[in-house]
């Protein structure tokens, strides 16, 4: 038996970097970014959300996709890990989007999101797709 089928079983990750979009004066930031208004909506909508026990929402600071701003990432035990970016703050489509992605990746037992099938928001904004520890052919 291979052991793929057991991933999902484990909780996932999707990170948000509240960095993104930040607006600088002197050396601090100014006001909210749009990664942490990004953040403050996805947490909201994500209540309703029938995963919301099986992922665990993190923010992070900083994914090194500064210039493709807003990023985010979904993770999980033996599955690929996805960095995407180029998502609008204030955009609640962009939210929504990312939790119907996110959706699909809980749902693969490889976390393999084929364009095709990805929410329009999350069709081009790919930023880095990573295989699981232990996949390399
Ligand atoms: S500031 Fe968001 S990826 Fe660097």
């Amino acid at each position: 038996m291979n052991g793929t089928n057991t991933a999902i079983r484990t909780k996932h990750c999707l990170l948000v970097c509240t960095a993104c979009a930040s607006v600088w004066k002197d050396g601090k930031r100014e006001g909210k970014s749009g990664g942490q208004q990004f953040m403050e909506d996805l947490s909201k909508l994500a209540k309703d959300w029938e995963l919301s026990d099986q992922f665990d929402i993190q923010e992070v600071e900083c994914m090194s996709a500064c210039s493709h701003a807003c990023a985010v990432s979904f993770a999980a035990a033996g599955k690929y890990t996805y960095l995407f970016g180029d998502l609008p703050a204030n955009e609640p489509k962009s939210v929504e989007a990312v939790l119907e992605c996110a959706s699909q990746y809980y749902a693969k037992s490889d976390g393999l999101l084929p364009w095709s099938e990805r929410p329009q928001a999350l069709k081009k904004g790919v930023l880095a797709k990573i295989p699981p520890l232990g996949n390399q052919s």
